[in-house]
């Protein structure tokens, strides 16, 4: 029964091996030793010389019935033609003769032959040599980082932690605790790499994909081992004949069966551990041994190699190239790759380069029947994804992944009530991916575009829709629609007419909180007047502190925050610890203890943290500790906990870049952290609190001093720094998903500003002679310049207000030293200058880092930003840009939190 089967398993092995051998009749040559052929021009270059046949000019001139060519020899990979004046020069070879003689170059790149090495090498003019130890072939994780590495050698990229000049790493995580970081002195290079090493997620034993591999990387050195002297056989009887040489090399004591015993030791005399890192020939048992006799005979071993994926000649239709996909937040992905072969080759799945199995992203999975798996996506996932046989590289096909987002539209005011001969004012805001056609509708039929003229006017693609000459018959639902391809969202805003309404044409607004000496204020912005105070001397409810101190103290306050629609978090850093106030009440609700100096604060919206980075001293030296507290916005008793320690120590956090929150509401589940006199950055599982990646920026000598995240295209933008001397060095852009660097702007200095709608890149450049604000515009393929505006002010903040004529932002921008204000329609290019915002805070007044002029937005439907300055608070009118009104009598009013 079993034999049988062997049978039929052999002659499918010879049917591979005559269609994959092509012409078998080349005799094979090999290299004997180790050896680089160096770029052309070289001397003693070996005898070599390609003529091409046919009809050449030179056999058309009568004076030459030489060949000029005949006399001359190439070096490797070169042929001789002749150029238009008659002279020879020796040229890349045109092509190769199809045989298959599978050979490593030094450049870690596995070639079908030696001549497919040396025409690659002279095509990219680099020296190139045959590598007979075979390390091409050795463990996958190594070679991925080696291809990685030639994949990215234009950009000098290297975000794998491997050193490329260290090939004996080990691939295991050296400790219990994969996380542990071995010591403060480590260089970054081997802390990033035990962090990465650990993070690797597959799985510890020897898979059938691995194994695969294995064996085809055990015949492939067999052969070049021992099937040389084997001039005689050609095709499958050559590899019939290789397979049964090795048998009886393993066959040690010429049982007829190959046993563990066996098998470990001829693995460890000959260092075949290097095949694979997880597999080993004793898996030949696990995997071959059909009887089940824990022994291997010829025919169980001759059917473990009829299958080479080495020699599988992959295919894909060209009409399969590039596949587009579409798909929407939040679906969950399954793509296939369409490259075929015969074995069925495994499958590499990348993105910018970057293997996708070695990511250790949850929600990206390869599986083992090489489809790729994307879950929960999310607006960042859109991009190219590219899959190929692991052993061909010629093959590629292309998958364009597309993310829509529904449309999402709101409307303000819900409700309004109008008099007859009133105008009414609507409006809606709508976001979406691509963005969608937004419309209004009157009980549900499209507002007649011919009346647009005298009774409604339309601005602003759809934002504002104006009713005048209110009459009795204008009562009714107004729908603000928003409608894309993943979908139609709706909002609406009903209007009624009548004779006793008490409009007075003025939308309710948002209120907002003024942080001071003093305590904390609610103002309203309409009209400036007090509409709560919390005082420095109160004392918390239900505890025995004040909010500040006793009479005489004043309050000193860090950094504010909204958090959800629920809370305002605030830090106190000389009292180590956090407020908690009502937005609803108004009043302190919690106070949360933290490290020293607690200052910085974000919020994490998907996953309601609230994080905290606490500074050592007041001063920042740049050594920090965080701190989260988590449900953040729950009604609850709230406290801190620690995320993972750095080697046991907690205060080697230099910064914490969290992800901004962005109206798409996309899931970031990671942010960045940066080191005390590191170069380079790790990436934090945010959720889990913990290190899962290092990335490496030593090659463009950054430290991020910003960090920004674009919610399209799944962009990081940083701010690079010089560690030592602080110097500028540039701006990077990173794709989120891989940490692959895309583009290193090096003479890009300035902060980085992401607008809440992901479109707009905003960065604010100093130096001497004034600022630079930048206009970049975030596309497919990156950040793209719009354009830029030179300014004499000295900017001191910046902050994004809802666009008057559209659904997109604005940006105003306060001068560190002037009482003007900038505004910058970011697609237009209109500045505008208001004017009076009175006298600045002095910059030596102003601690914990924070701008002595600072600005805040009402954000979506709110007309008002809020700028604080020496004594006072400016409400500005970001609609008609004038000041609305001053707020005088405030003793250093720092921060301001608008109210949701
Ligand atoms: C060698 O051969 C015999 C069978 O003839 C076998 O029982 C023995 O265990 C073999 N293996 C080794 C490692 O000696
Ligand atoms: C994605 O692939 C398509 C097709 O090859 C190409 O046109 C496009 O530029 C690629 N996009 C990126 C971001 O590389
Ligand atoms: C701009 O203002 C900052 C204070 O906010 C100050 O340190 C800096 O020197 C000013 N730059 C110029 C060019 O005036
Ligand atoms: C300024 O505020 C203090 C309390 O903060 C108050 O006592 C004083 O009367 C105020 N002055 C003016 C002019 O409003």
């Amino acid at each position: 029964m079993s034999r049988s089967v062997v049978v039929i398993l052999l002659a499918a092995m010879a049917i591979i091996f005559q269609v994959t051998d092509g012409s078998s009749s080349d005799r094979h040559h090999r290299d004997a030793t180790y050896e680089t052929v160096p770029p052309w021009p070289f001397p003693n270059h070996p005898r070599y010389s390609v003529q091409r046949g046919g009809a050449l000019p030179w056999s058309l001139d009568q004076n030459s019935p030489e060949n000029p060519c005949d006399s001359v020899s190439c070096p490797r990979g070169r042929e001789c033609a002749v150029t238009d004046t008659g002279a020879t020069e020796c040229i890349c070879l045109q092509k190769c003769p199809k045989k298959h003689h599978l050979v490593c170059g030094t450049d870690g790149v596995l070639y079908s032959s030696h001549c497919e090495l040396h025409r690659k090498a002279c095509l990219m003019d680099k020296a190139v040599g045959v590598d007979n130890s075979f390390r091409c072939l050795m463990p996958p994780v190594y070679k991925q980082f080696e291809e990685s590495l030639k994949y990215e050698d234009t950009k000098e990229t290297q975000t794998t932690p491997f050193s490329s000049n260290k090939p004996d790493i080990s691939y295991y995580p050296s400790s219990e605790n994969p996380f542990a970081i071995s010591s403060l002195e480590s260089t970054v290079m081997t802390t990033q790499q035990d962090i990465t090493d650990a993070v690797t997620t597959t799985p510890v034993y020897c898979t059938q994909q691995e194994y695969e591999i294995m064996k085809d990387n055990l015949l492939l050195l067999n052969h070049a081992r021992l099937g040389t002297n084997n001039n005689g056989g050609e095709g499958s009887h050559g590899r019939d004949l290789l397979v049964s040489l090795m048998f009886s090399h393993f066959d040690e004591n010429n049982s007829g069966l190959l046993e563990a015993e066996e098998l470990k030791r001829v693995g460890a005399r000959e260092q075949l551990s290097r095949l694979s890192h997880r597999c080993s020939l004793v898996d030949l048992l696990r995997y071959e041994d059909s009887d089940g006799n824990n022994r291997l005979d010829i025919n169980e071993f001759y059917a473990a190699f009829s299958k080479l994926y080495s020699v599988s000649v992959v295919t894909l239709e060209k009409s399969l190239e590039i596949n587009h996909i579409t798909a929407r937040v939040r679906d969950n992905v399954q793509i296939r790759c369409d490259i075929t072969g015969s074995p069925a080759p495994p499958i590499v799945w990348r993105r910018h380069g970057v293997d996708l199995s070695t990511l250790g992203d949850e929600d990206i999975r390869v599986f083992s029947d090489g489809s790729l798996y994307l879950m929960k996506l999310q607006l960042h996932h859109s991009g190219n994804y590219t899959c190929q046989a692991q052993r061909n590289h010629e093959v590629v096909q292309t998958h364009v992944v597309s993310v829509h987002t529904l449309p999402q539209v709101r409307v303000t005011p819900r409700l309004q009530s109008k008099k007859p001969g009133d105008e009414a004012k609507l409006e809606c805001h709508a976001t979406g991916e691509p963005f969608p056609k937004v419309e209004w509708l009157k009980n549900d039929a499209p507002i007649a575009l011919s009346r647009l003229d005298d009774k409604y006017s339309i601005r602003g693609e759809s934002s504002v829709l104006k009713i005048s000459q209110i009459n009795y018959a204008d009562t009714g639902a107004y729908m603000c629609q928003a409608s894309g391809l993943a979908g139609v969202s709706r909002d609406i805003s009903s209007l009624v007419v009548r004779e006793d309404a008490v409009s007075d044409g003025i939308q309710e607004e948002k209120r907002f909180y003024v942080f001071h000496e003093k305590g904390v204020s609610v103002y309203d912005p309409n009209n400036c007047r007090l509409h709560h105070q919390i005082q420095g001397t109160d004392i918390v409810p239900g505890t025995q502190d004040y909010v500040c101190g006793e009479k005489g103290v004043v309050c000193n306050w860090g950094r504010a925050i909204a958090v959800s629609t629920r809370y305002i978090y605030v830090t106190q850093p000389k009292k180590d610890r956090a407020l908690v106030i009502s937005k609803e009440q108004m009043v302190v609700v919690d106070v949360v203890a933290t490290d020293r100096y607690p200052v910085e604060l974000s919020y994490i919206p998907s996953l309601d943290q609230v994080w905290i980075s606490c500074w050592r001293s007041e001063d920042d030296h740049g050594a920090r500790t965080l701190q989260v507290i988590r449900d953040a916005s729950q009604k609850k008793s709230h406290h801190t906990v620690h995320p993972e320690p750095i080697d046991g120590q907690f205060d080697l956090v230099k910064d914490f870049f969290p992800p901004s929150i962005q109206e798409f509401g996309d899931q970031f589940r990671f942010g960045y952290v940066s080191h005390v006199n590191q170069r380079g950055l790790y990436k934090m599982n945010l959720q889990a609190m913990r290190y899962v990646k290092a990335v490496d920026l030593a090659p463009y000598n950054c430290v991020p001093r910003t960090v920004q995240y674009s919610s399209l295209y799944g962009l990081v933008i940083m701010e690079c720094e010089e560690p030592v001397t602080r110097r500028p060095t540039g701006q990077i852009v990173l794709d989120y998903l891989t940490d692959i660097v895309l583009t290193h702007k090096a003479s890009l200095h300035g902060t980085p500003n992401m607008s809440p709608d992901s479109r707009h890149l905003v960065t604010v450049q100093h130096d001497l002679h004034g600022v630079t604000i930048l206009v970049q515009e975030t596309t497919p393929t990156g950040l793209r310049f719009s354009f830029d505006v030179k300014t004499s002010l000295n900017i001191s903040d910046v902050t994004f207000h809802p666009s008057s004529n559209g659904h997109g932002f604005d940006l105003f921008a306060t001068a560190a030293d002037k009482d003007d204000l900038l505004y910058l329609n970011l697609v237009s290019g209109k500045v505008d200058i208001v004017t009076g915002l009175g006298e600045a805070m002095d910059p030596v007044e102003v601690q914990w880092g924070s701008p002595n002029r600072p600005i805040t937005s009402a954000g979506v439907f709110g007309t008002y930003l809020v700028s604080p300055a020496k004594g006072a608070v400016f409400v500005i009118n970001g609609e008609t840009r004038t000041v609305n009104c001053e707020i005088g009598n405030l003793s250093k009013p720092l921060l301001n939190v608008w109210l949701y």
